[in-house]
């Protein structure tokens, strides 16, 4: 059995500082075999808000892996941007920006997918490249066989339940048909700041995405099916769709990964499912 703490768009320049406190206490009380932060570590990419990124990961006990985001790289700073757009997120975070993590249960691969420049006016979507997806095929493929097998990116691979038209990052469909192939049994990613979670289905079945998919709450992946999760914004203050901040439990067990969220309550942390208002009488 492994335990992951999911956590995505911390978001330092713009957060809560009791909540940031508030979560740091809660990945050290009880700490996971890995923690998994996909990407938007900062605002603005600015020096100040890496620091904090960085202090905030060197108080961390679990080990931890990580992908940038779009707001990891300089906006408006073109020339970085274009030539070196990287090299703050290398210094302050991590010198790998698509690193793997791999023990003898699971198997994680992560995916950059930032684009620096897009022939379009808004260059926050994000990309996988063909070339990636072999890179990843590859390092799919070299897995031992009975690892569950984990790929993470910032943009996400599956639309909200709520909205099917929604911004998916670029070759989503290309990239979860290599997943499935290679028998990846869960995708991670944010940048929506909103939780959901989803299974992929088999495009030759021609089925809608499964019924048991949840946009709250627990879910449960089953080792054949492939789960799509999102994590809301686990300590920024840019909250969308009144969603508190949030970040995703995952315990990986029997080839299944079932998937906790954490909600801040505005004093500690608390299952979803417990923190949510009852539902309205009919
Ligand atoms: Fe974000
Ligand atoms: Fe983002």
């Amino acid at each position: 059995m492994r335990r992951i703490a999911h956590i995505s768009d911390l978001h330092f320049g713009r957060t809560d500082p009791a909540v940031v406190e508030g979560l740091v206490d809660e990945l050290n009380r009880a700490p996971p075999d890995l923690i998994i932060a996909s990407g938007d570590f900062t605002m603005r990419a600015r020096r100040r808000e890496y620091a904090e990124a960085r202090a905030f990961l060197a108080r961390l006990s679990a080990p931890w892996v990580a992908v940038p985001g779009n707001h990891d790289i300089a906006h408006f700073k073109l020339f970085s941007r274009f030539f070196h757009p990287f090299r703050r997120y290398r210094n302050f975070i991590h010198a790998e920006t698509e690193p793997t993590f791999l023990d003898d249960e699971i198997g994680v691969i992560c995916l950059n997918t930032v684009r620096t420049w897009a022939p379009e006016t808004d260059w926050s979507q994000g990309k996988i490249t063909r070339s990636q997806i072999a890179r990843t095929e590859a390092r799919l493929a070299a897995l031992p066989g009975q690892v569950f097998r984990i790929v993470v990116g910032h943009h996400p691979f599956m639309p909200p339940p709520w909205d099917a038209e929604a911004r998916l990052v670029g070759r989503a469909d290309e990239a979860l048909d290599a997943f499935r192939r290679h028998g990846v049994g869960l995708t991670l990613a944010g940048h929506l700041h909103r939780h959901y979670a989803r299974f992929v289905e088999a495009p030759e079945t021609g089925a809608e995405p499964d019924s048991e998919a949840v946009d709250r709450g627990t879910a449960r992946a089953h080792g054949t099916r492939l789960l799509a999760v999102q994590a809301g914004s686990a300590t920024s203050t840019r909250l969308r769709g009144n969603e508190p901040n949030a970040y995703n439990r995952i315990r990986i067990e029997d080839g299944r990964a079932i998937v906790t969220v954490r909600v801040w309550t505005g004093t500690g942390w608390a299952d979803a499912e417990e923190a949510a208002p009852p539902p309205a009488a009919s």
